[in-house]
């Protein structure tokens, strides 16, 4: 806040290698480098709300980290995040996975609580504060 920052981009990749059942081939745990996709799911989603904690609305969120599907965007939105971002999901599962994305979410959207996504960002956080 002090900075003036417009926004945070919460999380980039991480350098964890814990919880993905590779100990029989150590040369893939021990790769350099920062492991993109689903291993860094819960994490990511940890750091989204605890910087929504602390920043509410100030600035802008967006919540990026193995992001696979609508309930994952929708987790991110609940926790602060007004954009979600996605980079392995999108190369895995192709051009129409942002489409599936979108549909999931205006599902998910008319079973909730929340007449609009503005609404239902920051949600969860706000519910526990
Ligand atoms: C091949 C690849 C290249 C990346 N290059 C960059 C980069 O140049 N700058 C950056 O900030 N993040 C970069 N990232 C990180 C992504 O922007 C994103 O934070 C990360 O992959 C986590 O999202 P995901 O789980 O949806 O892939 C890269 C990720 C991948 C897989």
């Amino acid at each position: 806040m002090e900075l003036g920052l417009d926004g945070i981009i919460a999380t980039n990749t991480t350098i964890a290698r814990e919880g993905l059942g590779l100990k029989s081939d150590s040369s893939l745990v021990e790769e350099t480098g920062g492991l993109s996709g689903a291993p860094l799911k819960e994490r990511s989603l940890e750091v989204l709300r605890r910087l929504y904690a602390r920043v509410g609305d100030r600035i802008t969120l967006v919540g990026v980290g193995g992001v696979e599907n609508a309930e994952d965007a929708w987790q991110r939105i609940l926790a602060g995040a007004t954009l979600v971002q996605g980079y392995s999901a999108f190369i895995y599962e192709g051009p129409f996975w942002g489409r599936a994305i979108h549909k999931g979410l205006a599902a998910r959207l008319r079973t909730s609580p929340y007449a609009t996504l503005a609404d239902a960002v920051g949600a969860d956080v706000r519910k526990t504060a």
